[in-house]
């Protein structure tokens, strides 16, 4: 006689679409609230994404959104594959905690990488939590190395003496075309096969933020660009940050005037309630991940010459070279 055991199996992959968005944010929240305990931090809930953010990154996934269903077709799984030129990323990603030990996050992982493989990109990567070793495991088996540290540095900003930035939002429809093709020249002449068009044009779209434009010195051309969120990344929050999301620049020089600028978009975006008057955690913050080796803080501002573990900040993971 056997005993009974419980459904494991899970079925898919299914394109994601939008009304899977609490399916999705049920999966998320259960498995990295269920991941955070595993590493020790018990008292951690965490919280549904804004429906908004997912709805970006549904559209900008297309069909890299990936379900996976038990057997009444709620949602299992999931993997949000996106790519960016020949760039491909994979996240978020999970495994209902009562779905997780049985294949299905090979699955999932495995099918999105073949799929972005198909698509044509040359590299491959996703971010995990660096104090999770279960997740560095797994991600090392399915044939990913560890690439960079990513090291996520916010600053309080003050509400006061910031100049005015030049928004992609405000050019009328021909000059916003001519900005956004020069956006992707920049792009291309810094990093070939990278595009970010259809981020920048979706964040228009869904009125999640903008982009920040610093006009090339000598005229024509674009010397940066910052395409920047304000909305809410966790439902229910008030608006109290601009996270940076691409961020492309000539040079130093130019680099510095895209954060000057992004600040000064930020003064703008986020509201004045929130400005000054409340304690400095609740200040409005410029959000910015930084890509380095591992051991790299050197100019940094605020980081110690060498960065220990711990602390916030992602291990960047990549399928290695793909062209090879
Ligand atoms: C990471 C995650 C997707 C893995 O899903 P899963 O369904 O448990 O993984 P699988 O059952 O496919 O495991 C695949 C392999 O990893 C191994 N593995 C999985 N979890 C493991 C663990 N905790 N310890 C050791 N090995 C583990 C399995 O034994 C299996 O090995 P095998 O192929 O030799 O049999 C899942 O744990 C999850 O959703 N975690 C919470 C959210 C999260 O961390 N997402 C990723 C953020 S980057």
């Amino acid at each position: 006689m056997r005993a009974w055991l419980p459904e494991r199996e899970v079925h898919g992959p299914e394109r994601a679409t939008e009304p899977d968005i609490e399916g999705l944010n049920r999966v998320f929240a259960d498995a990295f609230t269920d991941r955070y305990r595993r590493d020790g931090l018990v008292g951690v809930r965490v919280p549904h994404l804004n429906p908004l953010v997912w709805r970006y990154a549904l559209l900008d996934a297309g069909e890299g959104a990936m379900v996976w269903r038990d057997e009444s077709d709620h949602v299992a799984a999931f993997n949000i594959a996106h790519r960016s030129g020949t760039e491909g990323w994979m996240g978020p990603l999970a495994v209902r905690p009562d779905r997780q030990g049985a294949g299905a996050g090979k699955t999932v992982v495995q099918t999105a990488a073949d799929w972005l493989i198909a698509q044509g990109v040359t590299t491959l990567g996703l971010e995990t939590m660096p104090r999770t070793v279960d997740n560095i495991g797994f991600y090392s088996r399915l044939g990913f190395v560890p690439g960079y540290l990513t090291v996520t540095m916010t600053r309080d900003l003050s509400g006061r003496g910031h100049g005015s930035p030049t928004l992609l939002s405000t050019r009328r429809a021909a000059a916003g075309d001519e900005s956004l093709a020069a956006a992707q020249r920049l792009v291309d002449s810094l990093a070939s096969g990278y595009d970010f068009t259809r981020e920048i044009q979706l964040t228009a779209e869904l009125g999640l933020g903008d982009t920040v434009l610093v006009e090339g010195r000598e005229g024509a051309e674009l010397d940066a660009f910052v395409l920047w969120h304000a909305v809410p990344l966790a439902e229910g929050r008030p608006r109290d940050e601009l996270r940076v999301l691409k961020l492309a620049a000539r040079d130093s020089g130019a680099f510095e005037a895209a954060l000057t600028a992004t600040e000064a978009a930020a003064a703008r975006a986020l509201p004045d309630r929130l400005r000054g008057r409340l304690p400095p955690t609740h200040h409005p913050r410029v959000s910015r991940a930084v890509d380095r080796s591992a051991d790299d803080g050197r100019g940094l501002p605020g980081a110690p010459a060498r960065r220990s573990g711990g602390g916030c900040g992602g291990a960047v993971f990549e399928l290695g070279n793909l062209t090879a």
